[in-house]
């Protein structure tokens, strides 16, 4: 099977084929999400809360996110690898460039970065030295503090209409891919139309180019509660690889994300 690449979610894209993507912090479970087929895996800075504990991703470190990118790179062959730049990491362009370069080195071959306006130069700067980069937007959870809580976005027409600008921003600055979390299913539905790079969702409802889920959430191992829009698939077949099989078929039809997991 060929590596993905974005030139392989742009052809998704354009074919109107969902694509699943999945978070993961090792190699043998990142090779078992691999070899199931999982096309994008990332190593999200939920890490924080479901490897460390924390009760948000704020303590998260470069060096974890560059040592768990290093592990998940030794286990697979075929998926995307995503590495998550963490809270403060990439608060002025050369700081984002210096610690960027440490997660590329580490074995990702795109960063994600959390914001909208104030990121677009550094996202410019990043894609025109080489490094691809991934654009989140709506609940972005290391605004906790400034959201005050994990709430829904978007919902009112000021804040739905700076979250599209802010997408259609980040493309033409260079973004290759965008994850939307937590907004209205209609919202997702406008950028992913909007825009031409993929629009990946969580907690945005059906109509986004793919899906990502925490991995403890879809094994339903998360400490705490598992949110509204995920699903636990180990309870449905019993089976690790079976359920991510299911999680990568409902997705692929379409059955997932169902009504119950939208925010409308
Ligand atoms: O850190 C993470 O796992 C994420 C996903 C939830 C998109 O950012």
């Amino acid at each position: 099977m060929s590596k993905v690449t974005s030139s392989t979610l742009i052809k998704f894209k354009k074919e109107g084929k969902k694509f699943t993507a999945l978070t993961a912090y090792d190699a043998s479970f990142a090779g078992a999400f691999d070899s199931e087929g999982v096309d994008v895996l990332l190593v999200g800075d939920s890490l924080g809360m479901v490897l460390q504990g924390h009760d948000d991703t704020l303590p998260v470190t470069i060096a974890d996110i560059a040592y768990h990118t290093a592990c998940v790179k030794r286990g697979i062959s075929r998926a995307l690898l995503i590495a998550d730049m963490p809270f403060m990491s990439y608060s002025t362009p050369e700081q984002t460039m210096t610690n960027a370069a440490i997660l590329m080195q580490a074995g990702a071959s795109m960063v994600k970065v959390e914001g909208g306006h104030w990121l677009l130069e550094s996202v410019k700067m990043l894609t025109e030295r080489g490094i691809p980069v991934c654009a989140h937007l709506g609940l972005t959870p290391q605004s906790v503090n400034v959201f005050g809580g994990f709430k829904v976005q978007g919902r009112d027409a000021e804040n739905a209409q700076r979250i599209l600008d802010e997408a259609k921003a980040l493309q033409a600055a260079g973004a290759q891919l965008l994850v939307l979390e937590c907004i209205p299913p209609q919202l997702a539905k406008a950028i992913t139309e909007a825009l031409s790079i993929p629009v990946i969702g969580i907690g945005a409802g059906a109509d986004t180019d793919g899906q990502i889920l925490v991995m403890h959430d879809v094994l339903g191992i998360s400490s705490g509660y598992i949110p509204r829009f995920s699903k636990n698939y180990l309870k449905q077949t019993g089976e690790i690889r079976s359920a991510i099989r299911a999680y990568i078929d409902e997705v692929a039809k379409g059955t997932f994300p169902a009504e119950e997991h939208t925010f409308n």
